[in-house]
């Protein structure tokens, strides 16, 4: 593999263990108002984004390449109201799917399509990560307001395993 697409790959996978801190506080500020579904909901995108930097790490290294392990940074947000971490949400997956797109568009300019080929899951998973974030903001917005609309809100999110 190339170089710098190893460099990148590398920085990758510290983005995708970002994104289960950031999931992980999302989770936490949730459960801390009493909305224990949004909060295993969210702690379950936490695992997820772990499952994707395990992913990528497995690829690098089934590869032969070094994978290398960077210090992970603390989310640096604070939510002003109970629509903010949905946006956040919204907002942190819009960047992450950049970045995928980038990995993606290296990797053909270097010719590495066994590397494009791989990268394919994470593009179309992009799309689906967006739109569930953007699906969330829209309910949070159509109920959120309305006390039994959020208590309904909150038990269908607390079905997610
Ligand atoms: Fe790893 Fe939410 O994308």
């Amino acid at each position: 593999m190339n170089k710098d697409l190893v460099r990148d790959f590398n920085e990758q996978i510290n983005q995708e263990f970002y994104s289960a801190y950031l999931y992980l506080k999302i989770s936490v500020y949730y459960r801390e108002r009493g909305l224990a579904g949004f909060g295993s909901w969210f702690l379950a995108q936490a695992r997820e984004e772990e499952e994707h930097a395990v992913k990528l790490l497995s690829y690098l290294a089934e590869s032969g390449q070094r994978v290398e392990l960077q210090e992970i940074a603390a989310p640096d947000v604070e939510f002003d109201g109970l629509e903010a971490p949905l946006l956040a949400a919204l907002e942190h997956e819009k960047a992450v799917t950049a970045r995928i797109n980038n990995l993606y568009d290296f990797a053909f300019t270097y010719k590495d399509f066994q590397t494009a080929d791989f990268l394919t899951w994470f593009v179309r998973e992009q799309r689906e990560e967006m739109e569930t974030a953007a699906w969330l903001l829209q309910k949070m917005k159509l109920f959120g307001a309305d006390a039994m609309g959020l208590y309904q809100l909150d038990k269908e999110l607390a079905e997610r395993k």
